[in-house]
């Protein structure tokens, strides 16, 4: 039987990409951001799973405004990473895990949440991005990923509430697939942050900290926070933290946090970073 042991959420800013492809990690500036990141770094090396679920947001990259899914499935072989306006990162192509992914698909959509299959799809930033964190720059990912993009970035991106269930409906159907597997879920985005508008720069480290306390203790009230509040507090792409909810329900009731890190700032974000372990 599969099972998800773990889940892991981290912001994906696209120049902490670039200071990994170029080197930089250990500048000023850079180093206390990536310090944070070298517990994880082995935590993943003795915690190895076989697939990582990985939720993150497409950021006008693979769609644009014709289509937007608003929650999609990768159950293709694999997915380069794209061009967003430099060249494809240097990073290895993502090799997928289609037999799981489709069985996920099949029972969650029976659970009546209605899935975007994709079979061919670019990866940008908020999918890489999270990789060259945990795993450094290897020739090749080290174990095989199912993308998750969920729109955030077109109003009106998915419910706390929904992303929440969704999790819930994932853990059942990982647990259902017939093939020993370790599954890790991580949710990526986030933390406060604002990119355009007179409000451009907004981190707000209160709000910040509220949320990753409540990711472990109480999720369910995580759960209730209306899109409004998210815009108010955390800034208009503060939204993205909604992703994280998905993995946390799939986590299940009993968590364990055995890591955190915030970081401000990451450009003009604030990074936030947790690994959770299921009891
Ligand atoms: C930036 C972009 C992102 O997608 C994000 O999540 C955080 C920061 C940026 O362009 O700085
Ligand atoms: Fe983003």
């Amino acid at each position: 039987m599969a099972r998800i042991t773990a889940g892991a959420t981290m912001s994906h800013v696209p120049v902490v990409g670039r200071a990994i492809d170029t080197d930089q990690t250990g500048t000023d500036y850079w180093k206390p951001a990536f310090a944070g990141f070298e517990f994880s770094k082995q935590w993943i090396k003795d915690n190895l799973p076989d697939v990582i679920f990985l939720v993150y947001n497409d950021h006008a990259t693979a769609f644009d405004m014709k289509i937007i899914p608003t929650f999609g499935i990768g159950c293709g072989e694999e997915f380069p990473p794209a061009d967003e306006g430099y060249g494809p990162r240097p990073v290895p192509t993502v090799k997928g895990a289609p037999d799981l992914a489709w069985h996920i698909a099949q029972s969650v959509i029976e659970d009546e949440f209605d899935l975007t299959i994709i079979n061919e799809m670019k990866v940008d930033h908020g999918l890489t991005v999270p990789l060259s964190l945990m795993f450094g720059k290897p020739t090749e990912w080290p174990c095989r990923v199912i993308p998750f993009p969920v729109n955030v970035v077109l109003y009106p991106p998915p419910s706390g509430k929904r992303c929440y269930a969704l999790g819930k409906a994932i853990r059942k159907a990982v647990e259902k697939f017939d093939e020993d597997l370790n599954v890790h879920i991580w949710g990526t985005g986030g933390m406060s942050h604002q990119l355009q508008g007179p409000r451009a720069g907004l981190i707000n480290r209160e709000w910040d900290k509220s949320f990753l306390d409540r990711l472990t203790s109480d999720p369910d009230a995580l759960a209730r926070i209306p899109h409004i509040e998210y815009v108010r507090e955390a800034g208009s792409e503060g939204i993205e933290m909604v992703m994280w909810l998905i993995m946390r329900g799939a986590l299940g009731d009993k968590v364990e946090e055995v890591h955190r890190h915030y970081h401000v700032p990451a450009s003009n974000t604030a990074l936030g970073h947790i690994i959770l372990e299921t009891r």
